[in-house]
């Protein structure tokens, strides 16, 4: 057996998790094995938003929960290169969140907000970890191609879907040091001010972190000094200094990031970290809106026909939200942008109120009652239990009516409290850090079903 390619899996439980956004709107799951595939089109109006205001936060609501639901506790054991440096079992439990995060079926729709940036943040650590023994804060072009082809088989053999290099754009190359001319851990912590950058970033405030930014100007700090090394072996006859200039700076971003993970125990580096990139995360709207002409036609004239305006509208609309789930955040951003759009086209009138268009109308809809759901602006995982399924959390604080631009202008940051007056922020955005339990009942825990099938 040694040596040779044999295949040592021969039990694996397989997870294939479909998830079908049903043109009703409803959440549909479809729990296939290879052979059969029984379809629970179940709408998701048995939801309650509400929950035992005394309760602690694990009572995932069992929304169409398989009975019993077979752990898959015996994934696929990969078979691995063997030629990785990375040490992947000191982050067993990390692994095993990731592969949750970026479940099957689940992935592309989680990918902006959950799995990708999970996915990130796991690799970071997974090299700063093992910079305390290589002493070097990069992979090399061979062992990065080991490395993120092990790191992938591992996720796939718990469940993650198997394009995820796709999907999240991950490449090897994002596992070296890329432009960045400095790695090596002792050069790392002569060049930079690393007292200061780790006071900075091992405590943030993950609330006001992104407006605050004391964590991040201390990283693009470092990334600077790093970068500006180049030129200094420039002018010793370096070719290597030859990159642009913001992307080598965004290449030393990795390098100090993975640095930051080496001084921080895993967990609290992965706070830091998906703290970090949901502050990118939120200020974005990650839909693609396709062409308007539609809704322009509907609308145009003043609205003259209501009936057709907001029917398109609403087609709209409904087209966007099957894209992705998004957080209360980006559902502001998708409504201040589409607005936008509407505005430069000549429709001024507020069409989210004549139509009753709200947030919520930017996510992936969950039921028949139309309770949207909107990810939390804060970093979040899904949730795998043996008994309920796969959850992740929804903030249901989100039946508010989106927010029609003043002007044909985006609107201003949400870090300028001055000018940025939403009526009823949800909930995570202004300020929570934990689901205490008098909250809970802004939240659902969407239990999503997987179905399993055990192929031996
Ligand atoms: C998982 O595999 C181990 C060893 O292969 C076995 O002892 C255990 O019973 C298996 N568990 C399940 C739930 O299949
Ligand atoms: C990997 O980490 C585990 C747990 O932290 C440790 O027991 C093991 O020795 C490490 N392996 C290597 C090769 O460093
Ligand atoms: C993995 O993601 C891709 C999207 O890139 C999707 O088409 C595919 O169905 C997913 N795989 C599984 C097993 O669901
Ligand atoms: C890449 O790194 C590995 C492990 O550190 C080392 O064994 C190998 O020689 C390096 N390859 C090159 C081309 O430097
Ligand atoms: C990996 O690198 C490519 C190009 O260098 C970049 O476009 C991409 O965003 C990077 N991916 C990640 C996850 O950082
Ligand atoms: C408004 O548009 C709808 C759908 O296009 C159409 O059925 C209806 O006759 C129109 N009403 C008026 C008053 O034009
Ligand atoms: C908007 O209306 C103005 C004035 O009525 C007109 O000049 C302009 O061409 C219109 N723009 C579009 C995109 O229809
Ligand atoms: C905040 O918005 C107000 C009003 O739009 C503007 O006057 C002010 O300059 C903005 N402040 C910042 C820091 O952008």
């Amino acid at each position: 057996m040694a040596g040779g390619p044999a295949r040592i899996v021969n039990l694996f439980a397989l997870i294939e998790l479909m998830l079908l956004l049903c043109t009703h709107k409803s959440f549909c799951v479809s729990m296939t094995n290879s052979k059969s595939s029984i379809q629970a089109d179940k709408k998701a109006d048995v939801l309650l938003p509400y929950t035992s205001p005394t309760a602690s936060p694990q009572p995932f609501l069992p929304l169409l929960a398989p009975s019993p639901l077979t752990p898959f506790t015996n994934s696929t054991i990969p078979q691995l290169s063997g030629l990785c440096v990375l040490n992947f079992t000191s982050l067993t439990n990390m692994l095993t969140v990731t592969s949750t995060d970026c479940m099957a079926a689940f992935a592309p729709l989680l990918a902006n907000v959950v799995c990708c940036p999970q996915v990130e943040a796991t690799l970071v650590i997974l090299i700063g970890q093992s910079s305390k023994y290589t002493n070097t804060l990069s992979l090399n072009g061979t062992t990065s191609t080991h490395c993120l082809s092990d790191f992938e088989q591992i996720l796939v053999g718990q469940g993650a879907n198997d394009s995820l290099s796709k999907i999240c754009s991950v490449h090897s190359s994002n596992l070296t040091e890329g432009s960045c001319p400095v790695s090596d851990v002792s050069e790392f912590e002569s060049t930079v001010d690393s007292p200061n950058l780790l006071a900075a970033c091992e405590k943030i405030d993950i609330v006001n972190e992104c407006c605050q930014q004391i964590c991040q100007n201390a990283i693009l700090e470092a990334s600077r000094k790093l970068a500006q090394k180049a030129y200094n072996l420039l002018t010793l006859g370096e070719t290597h200094a030859l990159s642009d200039h913001s992307s080598r700076i965004n290449d030393c971003k990795s390098v100090v990031l993975r640095w930051l993970a080496s001084k921080l125990a895993p967990s609290r580096a992965k706070e830091v970290l998906r703290g970090l990139s949901n502050c990118g995360i939120n200020k974005v709207c990650p839909l693609k809106f396709p062409n308007l002409d539609h809704v322009i036609k509907g609308c145009g004239g003043g609205i003259s026909n209501r009936t057709e305006c907001c029917g398109s509208l609403e087609s709209y609309v409904s087209h966007l939200q099957r894209q992705s789930f998004v957080t209360n955040l980006q559902a502001l951003n998708c409504a201040a942008l589409l607005g936008v759009k509407l505005s430069r086209a000549n429709i001024t009138e507020n069409v989210y109120s004549q139509c009753r268009v709200s947030l919520k109308d930017f996510s992936l809809q969950v039921g028949a009652q139309e309770s949207g759901c909107l990810l939390p602006s804060l970093p979040s995982d899904v949730v795998f239990d043996r008994t309920t399924g796969v959850s992740f959390v929804c903030d249901l604080n989100d039946n508010i009516p989106a927010p029609w631009p003043a002007s044909s202008q985006l609107p201003p940051s949400s870090c300028n409290k001055t000018a940025v007056k939403i009526p009823a922020l949800p909930a995570v955005a202004s300020g929570q850090t934990s689901f205490d339990s008098s909250d809970m009942n802004s939240f659902l825990y969407l239990t999503v079903l997987a179905a399993l099938s055990i192929l031996i």
